[in-house]
């Protein structure tokens, strides 16, 4: 029977220690030219000797003019090697693996950091005039960026990271072309699924070429956009049936976008109808999609949002639905969780979600003008995670903020970020 401190070899050969992973969370500690700082190592330093057998990146962006965050590292003529391979080393210290989650925002990039937002089509995301309406990608610009995420991941692997994983969930770039909502296109990269999934395809076939058979390549992929007219659950198992001709090493199940927060395992707008019941019933949310996903992958599974105990995450694993687990927000406060579990010290991870919480107000959701207090919620509840991430990676201890608190305190780091980036594009990088 599977448990968590097995290891796992992946289809190109390389093992994970063990099957617990650190999920993918935005850093934003990058130095005003959108490099690595000894703020990624010294935070990766605490993940890496926590015990997960697998540290994934937060998103590092191909384009340093569009961002998810002020502070993203990004790889795109901006230097860095050192940066870089000082957090490589760093977050592998511990002998685990450190991955390069490798991403492009789309029109998920706020109005503070461009007003020139790029997507598949020109539909703007309504979040509270957040985000400046995206203009459609040309031909041109999509071969542009297939050729990017490969260098992105070459360059990753030069400087010691142990893998990658192209980020097609969450309405980023990638996931926004799977879906009809927000890709109309007329050519060969709109329109049927096989081609919307066109542009994911070839982005893993460039990275694979470029990187080697030996060398992880993973994907992030929504089990579901749980919007009307979005990308579905009946799509995400044709996609997956694709992706099984693409040597993917791990396929990570996640859902939702900023519209639809559902990878925090909170509702959006106008949901219910695309809900499915039991979902809720577990404590890992996606693990049900997860089990269709099954099915049809033949590459192993990660799934990522909810677990909250070693219970729950063994039972994942030995009823066969994941072959890794992944933890995001229990680590960002008690980084070493993964030893605790391991040692048996710890068998609920910790969680702050129900403090920072408006409570089971499921009548937000259902009143457009109440949306608001949910939005600004969301963004609190993961500027309160952020803020620890930073506290991480200053080596200084967690904070004990309030909702509205890390709000506002995340709000102000984060104009006051792309404020010196904004003053550092205009000079040479120091
Ligand atoms: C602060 C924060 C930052 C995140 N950044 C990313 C990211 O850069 N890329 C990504 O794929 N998911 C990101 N996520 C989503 C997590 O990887 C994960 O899917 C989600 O938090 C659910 O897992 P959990 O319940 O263990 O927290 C982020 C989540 C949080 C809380």
């Amino acid at each position: 029977m599977t448990t968590m401190t097995d290891a796992f070899t992946l289809p190109c050969g390389a093992t994970l220690p063990n099957r617990i992973a650190k999920a993918a969370m935005t850093e934003g500690l990058a130095d005003p030219w959108l490099r690595a700082t000894e703020r990624h190592a010294r935070a990766y330093r605490q993940w890496s000797h926590g015990g997960a057998g697998l540290l994934i990146s937060g998103n590092v962006m191909i384009d340093r003019l569009r961002l998810e965050r002020p502070g993203n590292v990004a790889i795109d003529g901006n230097g860095g090697v050192d940066g870089l391979r000082n957090w490589a080393r760093a977050g592998t210290e511990a002998g685990n693996h450190l991955w390069m989650q490798i991403s492009h925002p789309g029109r998920q990039t706020p109005r503070y950091v461009t007003l020139d937002p790029m997507g598949p089509s020109a539909v703007q995301l309504d979040m509270l005039a957040n985000y400046a309406k995206p203009r459609e990608m040309t031909g041109d610009e999509i071969e542009d960026f297939i050729r990017r995420f490969a260098h992105v991941a070459v360059t990753a692997r030069d400087a010691g990271f142990t893998g990658v994983q192209v980020h097609a969930a969450h309405g980023y770039l990638l996931s926004s072309f799977l879906s009809p909502v927000t890709n109309r296109r007329g050519d060969e990269w709109g329109g049927a699924l096989e081609n919307r999934a066109r542009f994911l395809l070839e982005v893993l076939r460039a990275t694979r070429a470029a990187v080697g058979d030996d060398f992880p390549v993973a994907v992030k992929l929504n089990s579901d956009d749980f919007r009307k007219g979005g990308f579905t659950h009946d799509d995400c198992l044709q996609v997956v049936q694709w992706l099984n001709d693409e040597r993917v090493d791990l396929l990570e199940i996640s859902g939702g976008t900023y519209e639809q927060p559902k990878l925090l395992g909170v509702d959006g707008r106008d949901d219910s109808a695309v809900e499915r019941k039991s979902t809720r019933a577990r404590e890992a949310y996606f693990l049900d999609y997860a089990e269709s996903i099954r099915t049809v992958a033949k590459m192993p599974l990660m799934v990522t949002g909810g677990f909250r105990s070693a219970e729950g995450i063994n039972a994942a694993l030995a009823e066969g639905h994941c072959d890794v687990v992944g933890l995001a927000r229990p680590l960002c406060t008690h980084p070493d969780a993964p030893k605790q579990m391991f040692g048996g010290r710890m068998t609920t991870l910790p969680s702050f979600e129900h403090d920072l919480s408006l409570g089971d107000a499921q009548w937000l959701g259902k009143n457009s003008h109440l949306y608001v207090i949910k939005i600004v919620h969301t963004i609190g509840q993961l500027g309160w995670y952020c803020l620890q991430i930073a506290r991480l990676g200053d080596g200084t201890k967690r904070h004990h903020y309030g909702l509205w608190r890390a709000t506002f305190s995340y709000l102000m780091d984060e104009y006051v970020t792309a404020f010196k980036r904004w003053r550092a594009s205009r000079r040479p990088a120091a």
